[in-house]
């Protein structure tokens, strides 16, 4: 059983909230006009590195008619994507020897998982079960904007907490995360030295402002809370003899944040994320 990811790097919680509200139907449009795919289509698409399966449940709104499959090395992140997103086969499998034969998909697709693996076996492995002329799409995530509440601001006991735990300098360089982050201009050439042709280029930009207006109460509310799990999970994360008076303090920030939203009284804090979005073809 591998929990790597989830237990070391991002809990399940922070990433399944976090990636739900960026591939909302609300951004489709960004998303679509850079995928290019039909949607009448009967496509088989295969996601690699899909944690706890929020981009694959997109995929099945945006692409009915696809039959969507989903790997992912963390068990943990498997065993909730079955329990919790219906409509799509997961599997636990390393995106670096995947069970699949040549020319199995029409699509292949990744959020946020080309800079953990070494590009030729993250390239050749999905140019492989890619069918000839199959779309190989690539999301990574750029560097956005972040603006905390004032009310959410780390208090004294949280920041004492912290600073008892052991740093982890640790589980980054310890689990190989991000051994191969390339710039914008590395990443679509990287793409096309592994045998990708049409290589194109394009960039989604979600706006997560709870107290934008354009919002509905509901979509605002699940900023928020995805935020406290974000939060929850770290300090859990620590194995700490403090966590559970820690958790109370961050519960009771994230508390205060819902009843100022709810009240009117705007903070206008703010997540804009940039993701850069590859498409390129098999040759
Ligand atoms: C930053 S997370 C992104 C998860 C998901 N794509 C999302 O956006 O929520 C990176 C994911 O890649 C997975 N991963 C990293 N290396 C992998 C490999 N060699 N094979 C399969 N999955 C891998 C991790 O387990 C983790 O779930």
């Amino acid at each position: 059983m591998n929990v790597i990811w989830s237990e070391h790097i991002q809990g399940v919680m922070t990433l399944y909230l976090s990636r739900k509200l960026r591939f909302d139907d609300m951004f489709f449009e960004q998303y679509g006009r850079a995928f290019q795919l039909d949607a009448d289509a009967e496509l088989k698409i295969l996601e690699i590195g899909c944690g706890p399966g929020a981009l694959a449940e997109a995929l099945h709104r945006w692409y009915p008619k696809a039959r969507i499959t989903a790997v992912d090395r963390d068990s943990r992140f498997i065993s909730f994507a079955k329990a919790n997103v219906p409509g799509i086969e997961f599997l636990e499998c390393d995106a670096t020897q995947l069970p699949f034969a040549d020319d199995t998909f029409d699509v292949t697709i990744s959020n946020t998982v080309q800079e953990h693996i070494k590009p030729t076996a993250f390239w050749g492995e999905q140019r492989r079960v890619l069918r000839p002329g199959g779309v190989c799409l690539c999301l990574s995530a750029r560097k956005g904007l972040h603006c905390t509440a004032k009310c959410l601001e780390p208090t004294a006991d949280e920041i004492a907490f912290w600073d008892s735990i052991p740093q982890s300098e640790s589980n980054i360089g310890k689990y190989g995360v991000c051994r191969f982050p390339m710039s914008e201009a590395e990443l679509p050439a990287s793409m096309e030295a592994h045998g990708f042709a049409d290589v194109r280029t394009g960039y989604a930009v979600v706006d997560l402002t709870p107290d934008a207006p354009k919002y509905p109460a509901s979509m605002a509310e699940a900023m928020i809370e995805a935020l406290r799990q974000n939060d929850l999970e770290a300090v859990l994360s620590a194995h700490s003899p403090q966590a559970d008076k820690i958790l109370n303090v961050v519960n009771a920030k994230y508390d205060e944040r819902l009843r100022l939203y709810r009240e009117g009284k705007k903070q206008w804090d703010t997540s804009v994320s940039v993701t850069m979005i590859l498409r390129g073809i098999k040759r």
